[in-house]
């Protein structure tokens, strides 16, 4: 199985990641790697780097907001940051997340504002968290030729209800979930924080993809937060988050030089300035 994203980057060409392109991987034993972003510079460096999709998520809403959870998020925000990535990319599949309250209340309600969003943003796809209890609307939004990814297992908007952020293990009820989304027409399927084992179970069981996090090696692409990824983010932060970078230590160290080199005169010498 190769680790490659699903077409290497080709400055010549670039054949833009489509939504069946998406779904074929798996047929095809290529894992998908899936990162968040919610702006232009972040968008263009991941979409550079070969990123197969990029996901503007309501996660904007703690780390770029710097709220206590994800469910104050509009859906004019969600545009917003969208609209910001879609200018950046040139190849990934861009997924935005269907906020809380845009999509729960009835399916022609998800319709119209998924619909908006495509509409305004470019985007090829929206991203709703849920399972059986969203069939409906899953179904209601691929009839209106709509592409959904489905999100199962710990649904970040649902924190009231679960108490927190936990692990979700009910075996039998986040299978079905998984099945009902792509029964319903999902194109692939999140899997938030459930057992590796589970997680393995529900990947052989659907023709779509399972897109992990915090749910282990066999899911058949990897999502995470980019700010977690790259050390940018501070506080708790979950087991399942390897971070490749630590620029947090690297930016405070960098602006820190800068601060101390104004004050002193070093900054700017003869090299950065005019004649
Ligand atoms: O909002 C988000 O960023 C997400 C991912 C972490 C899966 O839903």
């Amino acid at each position: 199985m190769s680790a490659r994203p699903v077409e290497a980057r080709d400055q010549k060409e670039v054949r833009p990641v489509t939504v069946p392109r998406f779904v074929e991987a798996k047929r095809q034993g290529r894992k998908l790697s899936v990162l968040t972003a919610y702006d232009f510079l972040w968008a263009s460096l991941l979409d550079a780097a070969g990123v197969d999709a990029i996901l503007v998520g309501d996660s904007l809403g703690m780390v770029v907001q710097g709220k206590a959870s994800t469910l104050p998020v509009t859906l004019d925000e969600m545009i917003y940051h969208a609209e910001l990535v879609v200018r950046a990319v040139k190849r990934a599949l861009v997924v935005v997340d269907l906020p809380f309250l845009t999509f729960q209340i009835s399916p022609a309600q998800a319709v119209e504002n998924a619909g908006t969003i495509i509409k305004r943003t470019g985007a090829a796809a929206v991203k709703l968290e849920g399972g059986v209890t969203q069939a409906a609307t899953i179904a209601a939004l691929s009839a209106a030729d709509i592409p959904v990814m489905a999100h199962v297992g710990l649904k970040p908007q649902s924190v009231l209800k679960l108490g927190g952020y936990k692990i979700q293990r009910d075996a039998e009820r986040l299978l079905a979930d998984a099945r009902a989304a792509e029964e319903a027409g999902a194109f692939a399927v999140v899997l938030e924080c459930i057992p590796r084992g589970l997680a393995r179970d529900i990947s052989a069981a659907l023709s779509i993809p399972t897109i992990g996090i915090g749910a282990g090696p066999d899911c058949d692409g990897q999502v995470l937060v980019t700010q977690d990824l790259l050390g940018l983010t501070t506080g708790h932060r979950p087991k399942f988050v390897k971070t490749y970078a630590n620029l947090a230590e690297q930016v405070t160290q960098a602006v820190g030089q800068y601060i101390a080199e104004v004050a002193n005169g070093q900054f700017p010498d003869d090299d950065h300035s005019h004649a």
